[in-house]
């Protein structure tokens, strides 16, 4: 059955599942970083991953993206299976990523950055959807010209978000977003990210600031040395006693 126009993919229904991870483990070389994750996210949801340092956060989306293919298991991005394509491919179905550190290209302007994020579009919407940006991005705009890579960092990572949305992905991944950020830069990048969010995209995000990223997302995973040890609903994690000690500042 067809969507209604109003459908921002945020209502009860069940929802097309966009990416559904099935027992994968990950290696790199005989060490193993993943171990039998199970992840769903569905389309118009939040979905958070959580977890300390080294705990296989950065290993779960290079997995998605096939940086760091799977050695077992099995994913599925829009019905479509996934774990032995090449990253080409799988960017060129529609999963974007926001990376750890930005990573933009640093010697290009801004608004260079922004046409790389839509290269592989064809469509005629492209400086639409650019102008959209600048609503949420109004900084963005005004740094247009300037290269990238003298950007402050809650600026490259305002840039490294748009560049990432200019592809109009259909799944966006993000590397802990508020890494580095004074925080008052953090506040204005989640609050951004629930904007994206609330006008349908789908999102799944890393982030090691569980408190925030649980205060947007609909649910969350928690990943402990490559397992998965706790997931659910966004507000029973938030409530979960294991959580609030390990991850919540619980005193
Ligand atoms: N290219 C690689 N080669 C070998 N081991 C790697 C490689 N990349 C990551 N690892 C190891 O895999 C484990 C998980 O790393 P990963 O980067 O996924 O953690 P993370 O949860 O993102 O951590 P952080 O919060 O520090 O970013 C770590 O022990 C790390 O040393
Ligand atoms: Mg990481």
């Amino acid at each position: 059955m067809a969507e209604s126009m109003s459908d921002n993919g945020k209502n009860k229904v069940e929802r097309e599942i966009v990416l559904r991870m099935t027992d994968v483990c990950t290696y790199y070389g005989a060490i193993r970083a993943l171990n039998k994750i199970n992840i769903e996210i569905r389309k118009g949801e939040m979905v958070c991953l959580l977890g300390g340092n080294a705990s296989g956060k950065s290993t779960t989306l290079k997995t998605i993206l096939g940086y760091a293919p799977p050695r077992e298991g099995t994913i599925e991005f829009l019905g479509t299976r996934t774990e032995k394509m090449q990253t080409k491919e799988i960017v060129g179905l529609g999963v974007s990523l926001v990376p750890e550190n930005r990573r933009l290209f640093g010697r290009m302007s801004v608004l260079e950055n922004l046409k790389m994020g839509a290269f592989l579009r064809n469509d005629d919407e492209i400086e639409a959807d650019m102008e959209h940006l600048f609503t949420l991005f109004p900084r963005v705009k005004e740094r247009l010209h300037q290269t990238a890579g003298t950007l402050s960092g809650g600026e490259q990572q305002m840039v490294a978000m748009s560049r990432a949305l200019m592809a109009r992905p259909k799944l966006l991944l993000m590397d802990e977003p508020s890494m580095g950020l004074a925080p008052i830069f953090v506040q204005t990048v989640f609050d951004i990210i629930q904007t994206i969010s609330n006008e349908g995209t789908t999102i799944f995000m890393v982030e090691q600031n569980a408190n925030m990223a649980l205060s947007i997302a609909d649910k969350g995973y928690v990943l402990q040395t490559g397992e998965i040890v706790l997931s659910g609903s966004a507000e029973a994690l938030r409530t979960n006693p294991q959580m609030k000690k390990a991850y919540l500042g619980d005193v």
